[in-house]
């Protein structure tokens, strides 16, 4: 007997999907990780959707506000009381700076109910929460695809609820429609599945793009007209660089009519204020059972009392938050510039997007062969040689092959640089080093080096706007062009 029996069957399935590219990769940066001046040859992370641009106005307002953190001499007063505090609802002034914040990231537009903050273990512990609320074994989420990968772990693995994607491409900017949705939904009730609702990642993760008022509205009528959930993932509301403006379903529900029981937000701060390491997960419910409901599941997550004491003060702080939201906003957008202008001076163009902290990137022209076992090969060359640490499409669920995501947000502008600086050369090196590249091929990496010396790329490859769009075709691979 192997010792895997004795263990539960959530244990020893794989669930957690963790033998995936996508986590691949992250080993691969975690064996071997860049850094400028011990390991200029490391493996650049760019697998990682987190957001440091804006860490030094954090730090700042934890300097100024010392006694929010009460384990030190300024705050230490109030240590008993909140070392102590233990009640599933959270502080009460921590929901209440919950709710005031995410009306704030939604333009106030909307208001919240500090009574229907529920807390999470991040976005990931409120999203398994919510699952565990409305759906059995073996019940159904309809989720548009490409998606988080992630939900696949968070929405199933120990719920036993099932997913089924709802399939988007590229023709019409990966948009979820009703049509796809009616079709997805039929087809499950035709193989005896029960669907119990739908759930969007909006902005989404991986595309970057935000739903419009249209394609909202589409949602909730399709939800509402076959009473199931939908559960709103809101995680990058505020990630949002440039126009047009996030639309919340929060909003979306006061313009029209609907089973508001129907409706769930989930939020979480690990992106819109770059906090991820403080588990800072919400389920903001419409529904009073579900709020009733996980308010009890939550002690299996909550949020510990210190994290939330040292928020509700830092988000209680308006006029700090205000200038947080905008100067991270501001950064992003740059970085986003300066990164997408570097892709598109070697002819790859990306999805449009204006939210979220990646890309989705096209390399369907450098692709050998337009299949997965093609995309496979293509980033085995650029994980194993090139030593960036994107995340192919499949791994998303995308049903094109060709699509990459790259986050842009988790380091610095040198390290985006070297980045660019690896891509330029490879484009320029060309196809025939992805037949079937090994870890320890180092053939690449001696071409690296002489295209970075000779520095061809730069003068040669500039392409025409009309073939940067994400729209058209490029009529040439500019590997093609580069040799
Ligand atoms: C769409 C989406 N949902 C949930 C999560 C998980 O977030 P958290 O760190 O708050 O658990 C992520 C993280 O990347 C995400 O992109």
């Amino acid at each position: 007997m192997v010792s895997g029996q004795l263990l539960s069957r959530i244990a020893t399935n794989e669930g957690h999907g963790e033998n995936s590219p996508y986590f691949d990769g992250w080993k691969e940066y975690d064996g071997n990780p860049f850094h400028p001046t011990d390991n200029p040859d490391g493996v650049i992370q760019m697998g990682l959707a987190e957001n440091q641009l804006s860490f030094d106005l954090i730090t700042d307002w934890i300097k100024q506000n010392p006694e929010a953190s009460i384990c030190n001499a300024e705050g230490v007063d109030k240590f008993k009381d909140i070392a102590n505090f233990q009640d599933y609802h959270g502080l009460r002034e921590f929901r209440e700076a919950i709710a005031k914040f995410m009306g704030m990231v939604r333009g106030g537009k909307v208001t919240f109910d500090p009574d229907r903050v529920v807390m999470g273990g991040g976005a990931t512990g409120a999203n398994e929460l919510i699952m565990f609320c409305l759906a059995d074994p073996g019940d159904a989420f309809l989720v548009p695809s490409p998606y988080y990968p992630a939900f696949d772990r968070d929405l199933t693995w120990r719920t036993g609820v099932q997913i089924i994607p709802v399939d988007c491409y590229s023709s019409n900017n990966f948009q979820v429609t009703k049509d796809a949705l009616i079709s997805a939904y039929d087809k499950a009730q035709d193989a005896g599945i029960n669907v119990k609702g739908l759930i969007i990642a909006n902005p989404s993760n991986p595309l970057g793009t935000i739903l419009d008022r249209e394609t909202l509205k589409d949602l909730v009528s399709f939800i509402n007209e076959r009473n199931i959930h939908l559960v709103a993932d809101e995680i990058y509301a505020a990630t949002i660089f440039s126009s047009p403006s996030f639309i919340s379903v929060a909003e979306i529900i006061q313009e029209m009519d609907c089973n508001r029981d129907l409706i769930h937000i989930v939020y979480s701060l690990s992106k819109d204020m770059g906090l991820p390491g403080f588990r800072v997960g919400i389920v903001y419910s419409y529904n009073d059972a579900v709020v009733n409901c996980g308010r009890r599941m939550s002690s299996f997550g909550l949020v510990s009392s210190q994290t939330q004491y040292l928020l509700a003060s830092m988000l209680s702080d308006e006029e700090f938050v205000k200038n947080f939201l905008a100067e991270s906003s501001r950064r992003l957008n740059k970085r986003h510039n300066m990164f997408t202008k570097g892709l598109e001076q070697v002819g790859i163009s990306c999805l449009k997007g204006n939210a979220g902290l990646y890309v989705w990137m096209d390399l369907r022209h450098l692709l050998k062969e337009p299949t997965f076992e093609g995309e496979m090969a293509l980033w085995r060359v650029i994980i194993y040689q090139v030593k960036l640490n994107v995340s192919p499409g499949s791994s998303f669920h995308c049903k094109e092959p060709g699509w990459f995501r790259v986050c842009f947000a988790n380091m610095d502008d040198e390290t985006v640089e070297a980045a660019l600086k690896r891509i330029r050369a490879f484009v320029c090196k060309g196809k025939e080093d992805q037949e079937m590249p090994t870890k320890s091929s180092k053939r690449w990496q001696k071409n690296l080096r002489l295209s970075f010396s000779a520095r061809r790329f730069e003068e040669g490859v500039m392409l025409s706007p009309h073939m940067m769009s994400p729209h058209s075709p490029i009529p040439h691979s500019p590997l093609v062009r580069a040799k």
